[in-house]
C-alpha cells in the first residue's frame, strides 16, 4: 500500500496562528520545519482510489501538496471522497466542511464519533445542500469482518473514552479514540495508526505486533512538557496523550520492536519540531522515528 502522510501535527498545526514558542518562532524562520495537521492519504499498492484517514482543517491544502493526489483534467471534477476517523476532534473532522465539493463523502467512523458529528456538530444537516453523506459503522478488529475500502481492510482498535471537548458531556464508550489498523491482502502488509494515544493495552501491544509500520501519537515528548512550556496546567497524560519519554512513555513500548515506527501528531511545544534537536538522534537509536509531510511510505 502507499501511504502518503499529508500532515504530521497536534491541535493548531506548527507554527499555530496564535503562538510565538521556540517551536512556532523556529517554523516562521525556517519553512521546512511547518507541519500541517495529522491525517493520511492510503491507497493499496494496485487500485487507484484513495481515502483519507482523518479530515484536517488543512485538508485542501495537503491534497495540493501532493502530486498524485490533485485532480487531472480527465477525471471527475466532483468525486466521490472517503474519509476514515480515528476519533471526532475538531483537528481530525473539520476537513470534511471543506470537502463539500465532492459528489458523496463515504464516512467510517465509530457510533460515539458518528453520533458526535451528527448531533453536535451538525455535520449531516449542515452539509445536505452540498453534498451526500453516507456513514458506515467502523468495525473493531477481532470482533467483526473488516471494513473493505478499495481493496484495503480496515478496523478499528478501541484506544480510549476521551470525547473532544465540545462533546464533554456526551456518554462514555470505548471506542471514542481508536487506532486504525490498515491491512493490505496483495502485499500481506499492515499499517497501524494512533494519533490520540491515552493508554497503553495489551490489544495495542498486539496490533502493533501485527503491523509493519506504525505512525503514533507523539504529541509531547516528556510527560511535563505541557506544563513546563506554559501551555497547560496539565501533564501530557492527564490530556490524553502519553508522551514519548518516560516510565509510562511509548519509546519504551516500541523500541526494538523491529517495526517502522514513525511520531506524529507533534505539539508546537515539543522539542523534536527542531530538527536539530538531539532527541532525534537517542530515538533513532531506539530505532524510533519522527513522522514528516509530503513523505510517502510504501509498504
Ligand atoms: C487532542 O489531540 O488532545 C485534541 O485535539 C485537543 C483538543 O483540540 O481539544
Ligand atoms: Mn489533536
Ligand atoms: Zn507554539
Amino acid at each position: 500500500m502507499l501511504l502518503r502522510v499529508l500532515g504530521t501535527a497536534a491541535g493548531g498545526g506548527v507554527p499555530q496562528w496564535n503562538c510565538a514558542c521556540p517551536g512556532c518562532a523556529g517554523a516562521r524562520r525556517h519553512p521546512a520545519r511547518r507541519r500541517l495537521h495529522d491525517g493520511l492519504a492510503v491507497r493499496s499498492a494496485h487500485a487507484g482510489d484513495w481515502f483519507l484517514a482523518n479530515a484536517t482543517p488543512d485538508i485542501a491544502e495537503q491534497l495540493e501538496s501532493h502530486p498524485g493526489l490533485r485532480p487531472d483534467a480527465g477525471r471527475e471534477r466532483t468525486p466521490v471522497v472517503r474519509v476514515v476517523l480515528t476519533d471526532a476532534e475538531l483537528d481530525h473532522t473539520l476537513g470534511l466542511f471543506r470537502l463539500r465539493e465532492a459528489s458523496r463523502i463515504d464516512i467510517w467512523c465509530t457510533p460515539p464519533v458518528h453520533r458526535a458529528l451528527t448531533a453536535r456538530l451538525s455535520l449531516g444537516e449542515v452539509l445536505s445542500p452540498y453534498t451526500t453523506l453516507n456513514w458506515h459503522e467502523l468495525p473493531l478488529t477481532g470482533t467483526a469482518s473488516p471494513a473493505d475500502i478499495g481493496g484495503l481492510h480496515l478496523g478499528a482498535v478501541p484506544l480510549s473514552a476521551k470525547r473532544p471537548r465540545y462533546a464533554a458531556d456526551e456518554p462514555a464508550h470505548p471506542a471514542w479514540s481508536v487506532a486504525l489498523s490498515i491491512h493490505d491482502p496483495a502485499t500481506a502488509k499492515t499499517a497501524l495508526y494512533a494519533p490520540a494515544l491515552a493508554a497503553w493495552s495489551d490489544r495495542l501491544t498486539d496490533a502493533v505486533a501485527e503491523s509493519d509500520c506504525v505512525l503514533i501519537d507523539g504529541t509531547f515528548l516528556t510527560d511535563d512538557e505541557p506544563r513546563r512550556t506554559g501551555f497547560s496546567r496539565r501533564t501530557a497524560s492527564a490530556m490524553g496523550h502519553l508522551p514519548i519519554d518516560g516510565p509510562h512513555g511509548t519509546a519504551r513500548r516500541l523500541r526494538g520492536s523491529g517495526r517502522q515506527i514513525l511520531y506524529t501528531h507533534l505539539n508546537n511545544s515539543n522539542p523534536l519540531v527542531d530538527p536539530d534537536d538531539p532527541a532525534h538522534e537517542r530515538l533513532a537509536g531506539l530505532g524510533l522515528g519522527v513522522a514528516a509531510d509530503r513523505t510517502v511510505v510504501h509498504l
